[in-house]
């Protein structure tokens, strides 16, 4: 592949058959996965892959794609990679007839690119298994799409493959992407490794199939608004969180940012990580400022800052059930933990046990599941009862939304509540996120300054100071403390280095606060005070965007929990609002089958259009969410919604009535 980089993106597949190629050396690379096909099964997942290539290459690629099916577990298409540098390049670097179509493109590579990437060649962005496509030809097929693609056609993308251009309107989604999608009987931990093997389905993540990942600073924001208020629940008051700990394990795609949210709520954060090369990865982009793998040395440490009342963040290389435990021992005490391995794909190398080194368990987890999964488990039942010693203590648990609870539970740990059906730990959703934010309308709001200029997102920050400050100013007091921390983090957010990829801000916003951010920047990007068009979309992870019962709607007590009629009907309204891009994904976050979750991207390219679309789109995109949780009588969101309506006369929401407790509690 000679050519260059525009010109590749115009030829889509090689002309010319490129020689094999094994993954790089230099990378981290996705576990290898479940040998679960039968040889018939196998057979079918090679002439899959084969759909993809004219005739006269098939005897070739097919012993190919065989033996990476082996090796891998996947057929990933390694020779097809290409050989120029994935990264976001400003708009304008790519050919394209629609300028929205090039936004998505850039977003594209920005997921796929090696710095922001978990697993870049293997397509994968985050979360262990978070892929933005199955294989390199639906990389390369899609990015020729998009480059020929206009204002008058729909891209409709399924599982990763481009299904192809279908003629629209200009009202319309360029793109539409739906990951995981399954007839519901078929959405078992077991069925992703059977139909991702087969090449017929991939787990998209949140924003790795959606093209809206921005890096672990994407859930900084949201880290920190739940560190910060964990810290607030189990601080006396005047007191500071400085000497005060911060246990968790994980350093990769998001759980890479609790040490940067530890710095910024100014507690010491200990992040245990089992993957060095992750460990190391954010230690050298500064996302953490110590790295260790003594325990000797990570105790000292931690001694001295406690004793200088010190904020710093610590990696240690090692597994987290050691730390509890020998925590414990030695009698220092968490004032708050968590967890963020990835346990929303426990036995595939989501969650590494205590007991094995890192190649030991990825070594059994392919060659011997069964024995892989007692470990998990074991592994599991052990960092539980470590964890339940410490609460005796006095320290401040949540989950946070990894699944933790879930598999501890289906492990037999002991983290049920008196109940029995409730976990005897809140999710970070119960207790924090979905009363203080989700319910008002507050949700990962974010945007890409496309010029791929610092300087663009230095204006964006400072216009986002300026329209916060304005809104706070008549803000009803229910909303002060999320508009101060709101404002805080994005006067500091320059500082503090967030950027790995596309020139990206995340900040947590109400519908008020979007719709204002967003035409702030429309007319920006009009007047030519920013260089060009702004990208904005948010993570899934919100108020409307998510179907999750034991994470984004966990504290959603009407039964409804369970449904996801919320998500589908937000892409949907979404799509024909004015959203340049939609997704719908099964299993975003905590697993698949576990949760439905959608999104959307928008291009902000200055027109009145793109103003017209943002203020009905993102009216919708919140306050549907809204609707939903004041119907299952959430007060704060009955609060938010009435509130709109008065703002808003076009909306009128079915309001719940609410019943005295004494009319129902002697019925049954
Ligand atoms: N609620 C939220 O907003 C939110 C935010 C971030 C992450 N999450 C969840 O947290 C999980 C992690 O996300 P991610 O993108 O960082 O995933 P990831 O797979 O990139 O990172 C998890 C890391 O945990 C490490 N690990 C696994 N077991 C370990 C152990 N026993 N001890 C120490 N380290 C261990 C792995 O090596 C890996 O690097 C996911 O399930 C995700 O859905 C939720």
């Amino acid at each position: 592949m000679t050519t260059d980089f525009r010109q590749q993106l115009l030829q889509g597949l090689p002309k010319q058959l490129p020689p094999k190629r094994k993954p790089s050396e230099n990378v981290s690379h996705a576990p290898k996965r479940k040998d679960i096909l039968s040889d018939d099964e196998k057979k079918l997942a090679v002439r899959n892959a084969l759909r993809y290539f004219p005739e006269k290459w098939h005897r070739e690629l097919a012993s190919d794609f065989a033996s990476e099916l082996n090796e891998f577990g996947r057929i990933y298409m390694y020779r097809f990679m290409p050989d120029y540098e994935m990264y976001a390049r400003p708009i304008d670097a790519y050919p394209a007839k629609s300028r929205h179509a090039a936004a998505i493109m850039l977003m594209i590579q920005n997921n796929l690119d090696p710095r922001v990437a978990q697993h870049p060649e293997e397509l994968i962005t985050y979360g262990g298994n978070g892929s933005v496509f199955q294989n390199w030809a639906q990389y390369l097929l899609t990015m020729q799409y998009l480059a020929t693609l206009t204002d008058k056609q729909t891209l409709h993308v399924y599982s990763g493959h481009p299904m192809g251009l279908f003629p629209s309107s200009k009202q319309a989604p360029r793109v539409v992407v739906t990951n995981g999608m399954m007839v519901p009987n078929y959405s078992k931990p077991d069925d992703w490794e059977r139909y991702n093997a087969l090449g017929v389905t991939q787990y998209g993540q949140m924003t790795a199939g959606s093209y809206m990942y921005i890096g672990p600073q994407g859930i900084v924001h949201g880290t920190t608004i739940t560190l910060m208020n964990a810290f607030r629940k189990t601080l006396k008051r005047g007191e500071r969180a400085a000497g005060k700990i911060f246990l968790s394990a994980g350093l990769g795609g998001m759980s890479g940012a609790q040490p940067k949210a530890g710095n910024i709520t100014g507690c010491i954060s200990v992040c245990a990580e089992v993957n060095a090369d992750a460990a190391r990865k954010r230690h050298n982009q500064g996302w953490v400022d110590l790295l260790t793998g003594s325990y000797e040395e990570l105790v000292a440490i931690i001694r001295k800052a406690q004793q200088n009342d010190e904020v710093v963040s610590i990696a240690y290389i090692g597994n987290v059930v050691e730390l509890w435990e020998r925590f414990y021992e030695d009698s220092i005490f968490v004032h708050v933990g968590s967890d963020q391995t990835s346990l929303h794909n426990p036995f595939a190398g989501g969650y590494y046990p205590i007991g094995l080194n890192y190649g030991e368990a990825n070594e059994m987890m392919r060659k011997d599941p069964t024995l892989f999964k007692t470990k998990v488990q074991k592994s599991l039942r052990r960092h539980a009862a470590a964890i339940n010693r410490h609460a005796t203590r006095g320290t401040y648990f949540f989950d946070y939304g990894n699944a933790f609870l879930l598999e501890c539970a289906r492990a037999g740990a002991k983290v049920m509540a008196k109940n029995g059906s409730d976990f005897r730990y809140p999710s970070y959703v119960q207790d924090i996120l979905g009363p203080m934010c989700f319910d008002f309308g507050f949700g990962p709001f974010r945007w890409v300054c496309t010029s791929g200029s610092p300087g663009d997102l230095a204006i964006t920050d400072e216009i986002a100071i300026r329209v916060l400050k304005e809104i706070k100013a008549t803000a009803p007091e229910e909303i002060h403390q999320q508009m101060e921390d709101n404002i805080k983090w994005i006067k500091e957010a320059g500082q503090n280095n967030l950027v790995v990829g596309s020139q990206a801000r995340i900040l947590y916003s109400d519908a008020e606060g979007r719709i204002k951010l967003a035409a702030a920047f429309n007319k920006a990007v009009a007047t030519g005070e920013i260089s060009a068009p702004v990208v904005i979309g948010r993570d899934h992870h919100d108020v409307s965007g998510t179907d999750s019962p034991y994470r984004e709607t966990s504290n959603i007590y009407d039964g409804s929990s369970f449904t996801a009629d919320m998500a589908v009907q937000n892409v949907i309204g979404d799509s024909f609002r004015g959203a340049t891009w939609v997704s719908v994904h099964n299993g975003g976050g905590v697993g698949w089958g576990e949760v439905i979750n959608g999104g959307f991207g928008m291009l902000l390219d200055g027109s009145k259009s793109a103003e017209k679309q943002l203020q009905s789109m993102l009216f919708y995109d919140v306050n549907n969410g809204i609707a939903r949780r004041s119907w299952a009588r959430n007060p704060n969101a009955r609060f938010a919604i009435e509130r709109e309506m008065k703002r808003s006369p076009n909306l009128k929401v079915t309001m719940p009535n609410i019943v005295d407790d004494q009319i129902v509690d002697g019925l049954f």
